[in-house]
């Protein structure tokens, strides 16, 4: 039996009028609305409280004192679940402003002194008609698909770590989804239990929905979340191959980002994937058969452009120099830039996956390599000389 969606959504309000705040709670009360808070305040309120604690579905926020009504929504946006379905309420009547807030992902604007009736109309339409949100919702999480060219180039250890630094340096909220459900290793590299159902999730698609999926997830911190299995040796799993996008769509509404292990079988799951990712973390090493299987990878990825992008990364860099090709004969024949390099290191890793922990906080070269991968997920650039990449690597050795 699948779980029942629960009746009651969750809900909180923002507001700085004490008649509004009446208005509100009259309307919540009036839709059968009773897990919901009101508290007095606003915008900037809201964007503190949720830095912290877990967005309700649905919000109403009050923006009547914020000088920069859209840039402060927009960083309410990036605290918030992705799926939060928000209702803003302010004093000025003007068509522009309307119009920004929609195309910002805000479902409905209210001006204040709120009518009841106005109030109630949009709220029963954003808690009833779900599927208008998610016409109207911008956000939702990226999709990162993180796949290592060949077994043990690191690509597991490097997931782990960037889930840590996203979820715990970053303040964003993180699911990371471990596809190999008889050999995968990140519930161990994390020192976790792995999830009960994800393989009849896998199997049984029709059974999932938002509450099904939330239950399969066990936790690392209030931020970071991990999707994984240990199945017999001896029992294959029989996905339907329509499965993992129904989990990863529900996934995506509740994290910023969902980081994905790609096992190194290739089925239909891997493919679909690869192919639909936002971001593929490609992680190899410098060797022939890591630049052979990477290119074979950005194939299966497919073209770049806009919302989708591969990040090259070169792991262990320097564990073997015999083997390893020169870095612009590597990205000529890749016919791609490297991105990233990883200097090998002998000591944090190994410590880190014996004892179950990651690396956040830590002031080490490698939690360095690790965050120039976050930010350039975020698309911040970097100045030129801490640019990742070759040039930005080798000037950094030099500087050492
Ligand atoms: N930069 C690095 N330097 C040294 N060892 C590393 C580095 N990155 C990862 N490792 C080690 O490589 C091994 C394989 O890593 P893993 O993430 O399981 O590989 P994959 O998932 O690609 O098969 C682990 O023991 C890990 O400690
Ligand atoms: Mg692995």
């Amino acid at each position: 039996m699948p779980p029942a969606k629960p009746e009651i959504s969750t809900f909180s309000a923002f507001l700085e009028d004490p008649g509004d705040i009446e208005v509100v709670r009259e309307a919540a009360k009036a839709i059968n609305i009773s897990q919901g808070e009101i508290l007095k305040g606003g915008i900037k309120e809201a964007i503190e409280t949720f830095s912290h604690k877990r967005t309700p579905q649905y919000l109403v926020v009050d923006i009547s004192k914020s000088d920069l009504p859209i840039s402060d929504l927009s960083r309410l946006l990036e605290v918030a679940e992705p799926g939060v379905g928000i209702i803003a309420v302010g004093t000025r009547n003007d068509v522009g402003l309307y119009r920004d807030l929609m195309k910002l992902g805000i479902f409905e604007y209210v001006v204040s002194p709120i009518f009841s009736e106005i109030l109630g109309r949009a709220l029963k339409s954003m808690i009833f008609e779900e599927d208008k949100i998610k016409g109207t919702q911008s956000k939702v999480g990226k999709l990162v698909a993180v796949a290592g060219a060949r077994g043990g180039v690191g690509s597991t250890f490097i997931l782990a770590n960037l889930a840590a630094i996203l979820s715990g340096e970053r303040a964003r909220r993180v699911v990371a989804v471990d596809l190999d459900l008889h050999f995968g290793t990140l519930s161990l590299y994390l020192n976790l239990k792995t999830s009960l159902g994800f393989r009849e999730a896998l199997e049984n698609p029709e059974r999932v929905d938002q509450v099904f999926v939330e239950r399969l997830l066990t936790s690392v911190n209030d931020r970071f979340f991990v999707l994984s299995s240990e199945e017999p040796l001896d029992e294959a799993v029989k996905y339907k191959t329509n499965s993992i996008e129904i989990i990863l769509n529900y996934l995506s509404k509740l994290c910023h980002y969902v980081l994905i292990d790609v096992p190194h079988f290739s089925n239909n799951i891997s493919h679909h994937v690869i192919s639909s990712a936002n971001v593929m973390l490609l992680v190899t090493e410098a060797s022939l058969a890591g630049l052979r299987d990477a290119g074979r990878l950005i194939q299966l990825f497919g073209s770049e452009g806009t919302g989708r992008r591969i990040i090259v990364i070169i792991n262990k860099y320097g564990e073997s120099p015999q083997n390893e090709i020169r870095l612009e004969d590597f990205e000529e024949s890749l016919k791609h830039k490297i991105d990233h390099i990883i200097a090998y290191d002998s000591v944090i890793p190994k410590a880190c996956i014996n004892q179950g922990r990651t690396i956040v906080d830590e002031d080490v070269p490698l939690a360095k390599s690790l965050r120039e991968i976050v930010d350039d997920m975020f698309g911040i650039r970097k100045p030129e000389e801490v640019v990742g990449g070759i040039g930005g690597f080798f000037k950094r050795l030099k500087l050492k």
